[in-house]
C-alpha cells in the first residue's frame, strides 16, 4: 500500500520576497504552524508514513523543524509551554523523514523524478505544501485519494473547479465522468491561455503517481516554461493506460499566493486558533 509521501520543496518562493530570502517559503506560518506541518499531518491522516522531502540549498530550516531542539526543549521541559510542541512530537514519533536536494530548478516534472532515489519502486503520494487543503471533521484530501487508489489501482490527480480566467495558473484537465466526482482523464495541458482550456478542472497539489511515471518523466521532454512538467508525463500514462481526476471535498488555499495566504491564515485563525484559545489569557 501507500506508505510515502513526496514533498517537492525546492523552490525559491519568489512571491513572497524579501520574507523568504533566507527561509523557505514551505516554513512560512499559517497563524503559528509552518505550511510543510500542515502537509505532514495530512499525509499521516492518509496512513503516510514515510517523508521523503526534495529540498534545496538554503532549505535546512525544514529539516531541522522535523527533529529535537536540544537546548529550547531542555529550557521549557515541564512547563506549561511544552504543550506547544505536542503536534510535532507526535509527528516526529509516528513518521520518518528522508532528504535530498535538487541541484537545479528544472521543474516540477524534475523535482518529482530526483524524488525517485527516496521512493524506489513503489505507488507514492504527492502534495505542494502551497496548497494547503483543510477539513472541518471530514477525511482530509490525501486521504480521500488513498481511498480511490485501492479501489482504482492508478494515478490520481485531485481537481478542483476555477473561473476561467485563472486556468493560466494551473494543470488543466478534460475526461469522462466515470462516478460521482471522478474524471477518466483524456486530455490534460498545463498552464492553457483561456481560450486552449479544455475545462476549469483545474489540477491542485494532491497526487497519487504510479512509479512508472519515473521512466516516462526521464522521457520527458521540456514543456511550458521550458520546464519538465509532471502534467505532461501525465498525459502520457492516461495515453497508454489510465489517470483518474478527482473532484476532492475540503477547502483550498492557495498559499503560493499573498490572497491565499491571507485568506487561510483568517480561515485558520477563526476555524482552529481562536476557538481554542478564547479561555486561555496569553
Ligand atoms: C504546479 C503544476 C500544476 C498544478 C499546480 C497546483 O504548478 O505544474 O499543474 O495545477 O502546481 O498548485 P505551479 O503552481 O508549481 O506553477
Amino acid at each position: 500500500m501507500i506508505k510515502k509521501c513526496l514533498f517537492p520543496a525546492a523552490g525559491y518562493g519568489t512571491r513572497f520576497l524579501p520574507a523568504t530570502k533566507s527561509m523557505p517559503k514551505e516554513m512560512l506560518p499559517v497563524v503559528n504552524k509552518p505550511l510543510i506541518q500542515y502537509g505532514v499531518e495530512e499525509a499521516i491522516e492518509a496512513g503516510l508514513s514515510n517523508m521523503a522531502i526534495v529540498t534545496g540549498r538554503g532549505k535546512r530550516a525544514m529539516e531541522d523543524h522535523f527533529d529535537v531542539s536540544y537546548e529550547l526543549e531542555h529550557q521549557i521541559h515541564g512547563t506549561d509551554k511544552e504543550s506547544y510542541l505536542q503536534e510535532i512530537r507526535s509527528i516526529m514519533d509516528n513518521s520518518t523523514f528522508s532528504y535530498t536536494r535538487q541541484i537545479e530548478m528544472k521543474g516540477l516534472g524534475h523535482a518529482i523524478l530526483t524524488g525517485e532515489t527516496l521512493i524506489g519502486d513503489e505507488p507514492f503520494a504527492v502534495l505542494l505544501a502551497d496548497d494547503l487543503c483543510l477539513m472541518d471533521n471530514d477525511d482530509g484530501v490525501l486521504k480521500q485519494m488513498v481511498g480511490l487508489y485501492k479501489q482504482f489501482r492508478c494515478s490520481i490527480v485531485a481537481v478542483e473547479e476555477v473561473p476561467m480566467n485563472e486556468v493560466h495558473k494551473y494543470g488543466v484537465i478534460q475526461g469522462d465522468l466515470i462516478k460521482d466526482d471522478i474524471y477518466q482523464v483524456k486530455t490534460m495541458v498545463e498552464k492553457p491561455a483561456t481560450k486552449d482550456a479544455p475545462s476549469n478542472l483545474a489540477i491542485i497539489g494532491r497526487y497519487i503517481l504510479t512509479p512508472d511515471i519515473f521512466d516516462i518523466l526521464r522521457n520527458t521532454t521540456p514543456g511550458v516554461g521550458g520546464e519538465i512538467q509532471i502534467t505532461d508525463a501525465l498525459m502520457q500514462q492516461a495515453r497508454d493506460g489510465c489517470v483518474l481526476a478527482y473532484k476532492f471535498k475540503g477547502k483550498r488555499f492557495d498559499c503560493g499566493s499573498i490572497e491565499g495566504f491571507i485568506d487561510a491564515t483568517n480561515y485558520c485563525y477563526k476555524t482552529f486558533y481562536a476557538s481554542a484559545n478564547s479561555s486561555k489569557s496569553r
